[in-house]
């Protein structure tokens, strides 16, 4: 069996929707290759087509198949108040006839805007909290759970960024997307890149990894933690998800695969760097790509600084996820 079907066998049993049009565009950027001196690609997983797009799409169509077909009748999650992933659940939640209650952490805006604004389109109840500390935001959420089930709801509740074992189901799919687009082409990709925040998605790629044996290396860019932090809850949602759909591995296959950088962080999350800036125009000014502030661009940089550094070979074709997020740039 070739890699990406040795993928879809492993899925074939879990129902999933199909709100995510895939498989997303995968191409070569020309201008940028030729400027770095390698040969790159990118995964348009901002062109999902679900919501404005983005890789919280592909966890989401696992998600919400569960929690329609658990007889769940709403949905309830949280993140920052300019969060991609909310911004999805809540129009995922609405167009699957679920309501959606989403806890938005940070300071709220005089006026709302960007993902806030489309949260509000979908038809989202929020719930605002000031306080960014984790315990008092899993507070504020198992409260309104609390608050629902009391009046006899039924809420599904998915963890930010999707980041479970059934969501990072979405990114062990994208692997064989990407095996296929390998297969059918005949360019095999050494490399791919990609931001990693919740950990989701780079977990999904290391367990599709596992599943088929690419022999390439799969570097997630942090943006909110440092490295150690990073590759432990990479390498924990990854071993769920294989746990999850019944695979078993050598544990060394795992762990092998782990690769999270932290040099493109800067000073913390949503905190922009001037790497990130000039990344973001590079890739506008020369592909057409809008990438976004927090995720794509910070991941970005840290692929333009390993290609002027010379840690990619210009003969080894390097594939770098777009992971969507550009509203952000409407904040
Ligand atoms: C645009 C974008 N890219 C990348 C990520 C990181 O994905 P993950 O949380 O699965 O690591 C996110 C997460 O919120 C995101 O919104």
């Amino acid at each position: 069996m070739n890699k990406s079907d040795l993928i879809l066998d492993c899925l074939k049993e879990i129902p999933v929707l199909e709100m995510s049009i895939l498989p997303t565009p995968l191409h070569r950027l020309n201008n940028m290759s030729a400027r770095l001196s390698i040969d790159l690609y990118c995964k348009r997983d901002d062109l999902t087509a679900f919501a404005f797009g983005g890789n919280k799409t592909r966890k989401l169509d696992y998600l919400v198949m569960d929690a329609i077909s658990t007889g769940y009748d709403s949905l309830i999650s949280f993140g920052a108040v300019q969060s991609n992933w909310c911004r999805m659940t809540a129009t995922a939640g609405s167009v699957n006839g679920l309501d959606v209650f989403l806890v938005l952490s940070g300071e709220k805006p005089g006026k709302e805007t960007s993902n806030l604004l489309l949260d509000r389109l979908a038809g989202a109840n929020i719930t605002f909290i000031e306080s960014t500390e984790r315990d008092d935001i899993i507070k504020e959420v198992n409260k309104k759970i609390l608050e629902l089930k009391n009046k006899g709801r039924k809420p599904y509740y998915m963890p930010v960024g999707g980041s479970v074992a059934r969501g990072s189901l979405g990114y062990i799919r994208a692997m064989a997307e990407i095996m296929e687009y390998s297969e059918t082409s005949g360019v095999d990709f050494r490399e791919i890149i990609l931001a990693s925040g919740s950990a989701g998605t780079q977990a999904g790629l290391l367990a599709g990894q596992v599943i088929c044996g690419w022999q390439g290396h799969i570097r997630g860019m942090a943006v909110s933690r440092p490295r150690d932090e990073q590759e432990q809850i990479v390498l924990e949602i990854a071993r769920d998800s294989l746990d999850f759909i019944g695979y078993e591995y050598e544990e060394q296959s795992l762990t092998s695969g782990i690769h999270v950088d932290d040099s493109y962080l800067g000073d913390g999350y949503r905190l922009i760097t001037p790497g990130c800036r000039q990344a973001i125009q590079d890739f506008v000014r020369y592909e057409g790509i809008f990438l976004d502030e927090v995720y794509t661009g910070k991941a970005a940089a840290g692929l333009i600084d390993y290609a002027k550094k010379g840690k990619f070979s210009s003969q080894e074709p390097v594939l770098f996820i777009h992971t969507g997020g550009s509203v952000q740039l409407f904040e």
